[in-house]
């Protein structure tokens, strides 16, 4: 990319995203610049990375066209007026703080160019990432398409048209794996309950779910059609799919992701 690359908030997220970016050569070490007020972390992030490190957001910010955001929400107003006093008139933000809408940057960040917010999950520390973007009008094609690149880098990505949108990523993609490990925990518990041990239930769980998957992705049949693979008229597996249906697990799944769905709105107020 031709752009220059700017992180402010190198922790978790903030750094896996960057390595991402160097490990596909997205941007040239010489056009990316990390910003990060924790000092040690910067140095060893420096030693790793070897990119430009920075300790404040300062004048060198007016250099860089593309601003990744990955602070924590709570951290961005105290910020705010620092890094709009110091953003390129042309610059793009991508901001994948939970719950900071797009008025909200256009408000605090009125120097920005545009504004696209991306809600990536936890898997993105091992290149399995899934991300949902969502650019404000008044952006170039050819900029969501860099956006892409970069979330792409650490896994897949999707660009939706609706901010409204990104409250739900931020429950079903970003929330995700959080709902998942709960899952695979109770599943866990319930199998060492009939007489496993616990390091047994754990691989036994791990490995049906790992097997499902790959099985579901290399088979590419449709999914009603599996579950009538496993599941034989009178046999174990229809009488367990038949509590499924009584407990009416849908409906809870839908009542977990609306919960969960209600909170992001109202954070994102
Ligand atoms: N982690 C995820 O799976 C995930 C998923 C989706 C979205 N997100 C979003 O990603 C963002 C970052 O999450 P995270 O887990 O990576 O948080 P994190 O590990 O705490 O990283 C944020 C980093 O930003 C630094 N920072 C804060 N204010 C700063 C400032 N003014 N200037 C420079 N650096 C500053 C923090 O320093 P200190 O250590 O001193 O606080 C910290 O190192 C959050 O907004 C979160 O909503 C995270």
């Amino acid at each position: 990319m031709n752009s220059r690359f700017a992180c402010i908030g190198v922790g978790n997220l903030g750094a896996a995203i960057v390595k991402g970016i160097l490990n596909n050569h997205l941007f040239e070490i010489s056009n990316i610049l990390l910003i990060n007020r924790n000092e040690e972390r910067l140095k060893k992030l420096e030693k790793e990375l070897s990119c430009a490190v920075s300790k404040t957001i300062s004048e060198k910010l007016k250099n860089y066209s593309l601003i990744l955001l990955a602070i924590k929400p709570q951290d961005f107003e105290a910020c705010a007026e620092e890094i709009n006093l110091n953003l390129n008139k042309e610059a793009t933000v991508v901001s994948v703080m939970a719950g900071i809408t797009c008025a909200k940057l256009k408000k605090l960040l009125p120097n920005a160019k545009s504004y696209v917010r991306v809600m990536p999950n936890l898997p993105v520390h091992i290149g399995q990432g899934v991300s949902v973007i969502y650019a404000d009008k008044d952006i170039e094609q050819t900029e969501i398409d860099n956006i892409e690149d970069i979330f792409n880098s650490v896994g897949i990505s999707y660009v939706v048209n609706d901010e409204e949108l990104i409250d739900v990523a931020t429950s079903i993609i970003a929330g995700g794996p959080g709902f998942i490990f709960q899952i695979l925990n109770d599943l866990k518990s319930v199998i060492t309950n009939f007489g496993f041990d616990t390091e047994t239930s754990n691989e036994l769980v791990l490995n049906t779910l790992i097997g499902s998957l790959n099985y579901y992705v290399e088979s590419e049949e449709d999914l009603d059609s599996l579950v009538g693979k496993v599941a034989s008229k009178g046999g174990t597996t229809r009488e367990g799919l038949n509590v499924i249906q009584d407990k009416k697990l849908k409906e809870t799944f839908k009542e977990i992701f609306e919960a969960s769905i209600k909170r992001a709105k109202e954070l994102s107020k």
